[in-house]
């Protein structure tokens, strides 16, 4: 078991130190956010993470996590360092390295022995060798220290169990050192049996973004198909379903929808774009993927117009600003795209989410937030449900219709029936179950 140190307390830093802390190491994780860690130090969590307070808890009451702003004092105390800051978008859609350079100048500055510097933000192909120049540079020819990928695959929403139960550990090294001492570090998924790939630290750059970008494909066909299926009568449950039945295809994540959102999936495919450019070849699928996502956000308003053909005046609710249920991160939300063109359009906007009010008000803060969907369908000229939260599968049906000034409802992500929601006098619809 290992002392170790996760720079950054954001989803992938805060969940992977304390499923790192769960495995039996000793993990202090820092972030130079004093509020944030002022918080963790009396017991709250700082996002919306279903069951990850309690992992917290356990831990901490074990002596095996902590918190602090003294990056200085727990790198020196640590023999791995994890990165697991920010890598947000940059102007031209290239990842910003700027908090992945400071924590390398601060591990550089701490080195007082071997240490292994852990790459677990996505960053993009070549930063790890960049990382291991800019220390030795930093920390002189004599510093003994180690750089590694190890990507995480966790989701939002879902990140405790991705962190502990994970399909596959990737670790990229170029010493066999640093990987038994990554070994050592996973050594609770070892015993279970979880596959390890090692690997170089390209390749395990590059594997994070062709797994996310190919599942970005993934959702981004079967909308295609979703909307062609409107267009010729098929139903684009039954075709992913047949699709997904074949082995090399599976049916996982080919459920149809708004676009994908996130903070994942649209900034690690335009930096995939970028990656490709940088070398001096070009991708045409992930660039259309790009194009095609965004186009598929936009469509919601069109899906709508085929309802009520003209939206001057009229007042929408929308159901759902999260990009996705169980969490209350909006970045990238189709909500985002959504509500100014219904703007655009002359309508007026109620609307309502369980969890990620607050996180929408930062880029609208005067929209017409309301504390229930019931209240958001209230007099409302139509609904269109954004986001497939729990509470939203089990609406009061009769209610909202009797809210609802006209009951106009579009079920972006295909929760209901369509044939029940006609039976119930609803004016329905969804995606890619046109008949
Ligand atoms: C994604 C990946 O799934 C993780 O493996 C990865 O570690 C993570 O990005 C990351 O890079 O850190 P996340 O963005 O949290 O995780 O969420 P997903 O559950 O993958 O959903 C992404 C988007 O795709 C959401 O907007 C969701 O609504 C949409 N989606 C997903 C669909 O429209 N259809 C599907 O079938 C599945």
């Amino acid at each position: 078991m290992k002392r170790i140190c996760v720079v950054g307390t954001g989803y992938v830093g805060l969940v992977s130190g304390t499923g790192l802390a769960d495995f039996g190491n000793h993990v202090v994780c820092v972030d130079i956010d004093k509020d944030k860690i002022e918080l963790l130090k009396k017991g709250k969590i700082p996002i919306y993470e279903p069951g990850l307070k309690e992992v917290v808890d356990r831990n901490v009451k074990a002596g095996r996590l902590r918190f602090s702003t003294d990056i200085d004092k727990a790198i020196r105390d640590s023999e791995v360092v994890f990165s697991a800051v920010g890598t947000p978008p940059g102007e031209g859609g290239e990842a910003d390295l700027r908090a992945v350079w400071a924590v390398a100048t601060v591990f550089a500055k701490n080195l007082d022995g071997y240490k292994v510097f852990v790459n677990k933000s996505t960053v993009p192909v070549g930063t790890g060798r960049k990382v291991y120049e800019l220390i030795r540079e930093l920390a002189g020819r004599d510093a003994s220290f180690d750089v590694v990928s190890n990507p995480e695959f966790l989701r939002e929403g879902s990140a405790v169990g991705d962190f502990l139960h994970p399909d596959r550990v990737v670790i990229g090294s170029s010493n066999p050192k640093a990987t038994e001492i990554m070994k050592d570090v996973y050594k609770a998924l070892y015993l279970r049996k979880t596959p390890y790939v090692e690997t170089n630290i390209e390749s395990a750059e590059l594997i994070k973004y062709a797994s996310n970008a190919f599942l970005a494909t993934k959702i981004t066909f079967i909308n295609e198909i979703a909307n062609l299926c409107d267009k010729v009568g098929a139903d684009v449950h039954v075709v992913a379903e047949a699709m997904g039945q074949d082995g090399r295809i599976s049916p996982k994540f080919l459920h149809p929808g708004p676009g994908y959102g996130g903070s994942c999936f649209p900034k690690d495919t335009m930096a995939l774009v970028e990656i490709f450019k940088e070398v001096g070849i070009k991708t045409k699928v992930v660039e259309a993927v790009v194009e095609a996502n965004e186009h598929q956000k936009a469509l919601v308003v069109d899906r709508l117009k085929e309802l009520i053909p003209d939206l001057k005046g009229k007042v929408i609710a929308i159901l759902g600003l999260s990009f996705k249920p169980n969490t209350d991160d909006t970045r990238f939300s189709p909500s985002k795209v959504v509500i100014p063109l219904l703007e655009k359009e002359g309508a007026r906007v109620q609307c309502y989410d369980p969890v990620a009010t607050k996180d929408f008000k930062r880029d609208f803060p005067d929209l017409d937030y309301k504390k229930s969907a019931y209240d958001a369908c209230q007099g409302a000229d139509a609904v269109i449900l954004m986001t497939e939260w729990n509470e939203f599968r089990g609406l009061d049906l009769e209610e909202i219709k009797k809210l609802l000034k006209s009951p106009v409802f579009l079920d972006t992500r295909n929760v209901y029936d369509p044939a029940d929601m006609r039976e119930r006098g609803f004016i329905y619809g969804s995606v890619g179950r046109a008949h």
